[in-house]
């Protein structure tokens, strides 16, 4: 049964300090973090810090990262489930790429996200188009990359938001056979600052390296699947054959047509 208010003193103690201390460990001295012990969305947070003059005018990258989020959002307009227990993290950069890049930065973020929970969990993280991290057959973690562009089309800034389950968690009915967390998965409790800093470090370093596509696809397990395209106005059976360069799932029709799928509107639905 989900209890709201399971006790989240058997999390690990996620402030200021401990984040600072494990991003200097990672030679991230220099790196922007807002923290928040609570807030409604890091996504939000970021953005509207993009919109004020000092980061117009300044730039730099920066983090948010929260213990506690009361508005936490999904992609497809769905909430993430944000009670205390997790790691709530968003990236705010300015991006060198165009517009279509929105899916390769997710597809790398969650290549590099991946490596740190395995790194510090020693589960096995497979990835779920586009932006799904999986354990064991279920969501451990998720991400949402949104962006803004200027009258010409040009990308003014992106956000990529991650959210990942850390500590065992009673998840709601609904998320219950679907959603899992790190602690259940390993047994380990590791430590949110440590994790964050990881992933900042990833970010830092591996954000526009379009190599990592070829470990998207190796952590994918979509491809070979038979699936279901869930399109805002209707859904079909396909089969996913592969992700190409830039991060699109090609997926092959049932009447032999072959599709490439980048719009943030899809969602996939694995046969069982
Ligand atoms: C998804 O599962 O569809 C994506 C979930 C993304 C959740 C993260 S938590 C940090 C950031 N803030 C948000 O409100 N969302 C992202």
């Amino acid at each position: 049964m989900h209890d709201k208010n399971r006790n989240i003193s058997d999390c690990d103690n996620l402030t200021e300090d401990s984040i600072v201390s494990c991003f200097e460990s990672e030679s991230l001295h220099k790196a922007q973090v807002f923290f928040f012990d609570e807030t409604d969305s890091t996504n939000t947070r970021a953005k509207l810090y993009a919109d004020t003059s000092q980061w117009k005018e300044n730039g730099e990258p920066a983090f948010f990262i929260a213990a506690k989020q009361t508005a936490g959002r999904g992609r497809l307009g769905r909430s993430f489930l944000s009670d205390g227990r997790g790691l709530y993290m968003t990236y705010l950069f300015r991006p060198t790429e165009s517009l279509g890049s929105v899916l390769r930065y997710t597809t790398r973020a969650a290549v590099i996200a991946a490596r740190a929970v395995e790194e510090l969990s020693g589960c096995e993280v497979k990835l779920k188009w586009v932006n799904d991290l999986y354990v064991s057959g279920k969501k451990l973690a998720g991400i949402l990359a949104e962006g803004r562009t200027d009258a010409s089309g040009k990308l003014e800034y992106m956000v990529i938001g991650i959210g990942i389950n850390a500590f065992a968690t009673d998840f709601p009915e609904e998320l219950s056979e679907i959603a899992t967390d790190i602690e259940s998965e390993s047994g380990r409790k590791i430590s949110r600052a440590a994790l964050a800093a990881k992933i900042a470090s990833g970010l830092c370093s591996y954000l526009s390296d379009s190599s990592l596509i070829s470990e998207y696809r190796k952590r994918s397990f979509l491809i070979g699947e038979r699936v279901n395209v869930i399109k805002p106005t209707e859904s079909y059976p396909a089969t996913v054959i592969g992700i190409d360069d830039d991060s699109a799932l090609l997926i092959k029709c049932e009447n032999g047509t072959i599709e490439s799928l980048s719009s943030g509107e899809v969602s996939i639905r694995k046969f069982n």
